[in-house]
């Protein structure tokens, strides 16, 4: 896979994303606006093939006037999971169990068992946010029934299979990677769920896909705290009144700013948990 990237105002890189994503002839795979600092943002767009630097320039020139300098690069192969889920030990998050093949049988009656098969993305349970997201969704679920729920950055599509399996209903889990968005619709298979979970290789909120199954009555986001602060606005967009998020991949450092960027968006706050040095937040919008 290929990245371009171009540095700009937050407005140009805004508009050129939303461009490489809506024209279908861009040849773009995903793209996103992402902040590099207080000043500086930048449009990052993702390609299967090697772009030329000069085109894109033209392009972004042709079809919105901003003056681009893109920089392609090669992305490595992603290889988020070193070690194979052989080994590892089955987690326990709530009433889940994620586990791999070698301990389905041992998976407790009452548990509802996730099988993650090892693969090229991210999310065994094993990792701090992961089980953080896992236990906030066990919390939620609990309570209420979710009935247009998205997996945002979906990972191995655990998070999307424990919901599927727990409210028995349909999940829209989406991711940048298209590796990682193959390896959720595997998992979602190994879990007789692939008819609950739909996949869709997007980067953030404004793919068509994600912007035509909102209002979204619980959003789960196993990100980073760049990219959550940079998408706050289009997830509140695309939230119903009183709607459930979870935001994780969160350092105890981030929470403050990530807090007050979705105070805000018009969320406040529910629940938080810590773990390993990392923070998962539980957001309620509009209330
Ligand atoms: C930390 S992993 C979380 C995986 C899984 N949801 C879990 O909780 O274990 C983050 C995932 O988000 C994806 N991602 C990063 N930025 C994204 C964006 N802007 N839009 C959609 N997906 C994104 C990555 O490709 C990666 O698969």
């Amino acid at each position: 896979m290929f990245r371009a990237v171009a540095y700009l105002s937050e407005q140009e890189a805004r508009t050129l994303s939303a461009i490489f994503m809506e024209d279908e002839t861009s040849g773009a795979l995903a793209s996103a606006a992402l902040e590099e600092s207080e000043t500086r943002w930048f449009c990052e767009v993702l390609f299967d093939a090697a772009p030329e630097a000069a085109t894109l320039d033209a392009y972004a020139h042709d079809m919105t006037g901003i003056e681009a300098a893109f920089q392609v690069s090669e992305l490595p192969d992603i290889d988020w999971v070193a070690k194979s889920l052989e080994g590892l030990t089955a987690v326990t998050a709530g009433r889940f169990v994620v586990h791999g093949a070698h301990e389905r049988a041992s998976v407790p009656a009452n548990a509802v068992g996730i099988e993650i098969e090892a693969g090229q993305a991210f999310g065994t349970g094993h990792h701090a946010t992961t089980w953080g997201c896992l236990v906030a969704i066990d919390r939620l679920t609990r309570k209420r029934a979710y009935r247009h729920p998205l997996d945002l950055g979906c990972g191995s599509g655990v998070l999307a299979i424990g919901l599927a399996k727990v409210l028995r209903g349909k999940v829209l889990a989406s991711d940048i990677d298209p590796v990682a968005v193959r390896v959720a619709r595997g998992n979602a298979r190994l879990n007789g769920a692939s008819a609950f979970v739909t996949t869709v290789v997007a980067g953030g909120m404004r793919h068509r896909a994600i912007a035509s199954a909102t209002p979204f009555d619980l959003v789960v986001a196993n990100i980073l705290a760049r990219p959550l602060r940079a998408l706050a606005f289009d997830i509140a967009h695309a939230m119903a009144p009183g709607g459930d998020l979870i935001l994780s991949g969160l350092r105890l450092a981030d929470v403050r700013r990530i807090h007050a960027t979705y105070r805000a968006a018009g969320f406040s706050r529910v629940a938080e948990i810590q773990r390993d040095g990392w923070a998962t937040l539980v957001l309620r919008f509009g209330y």
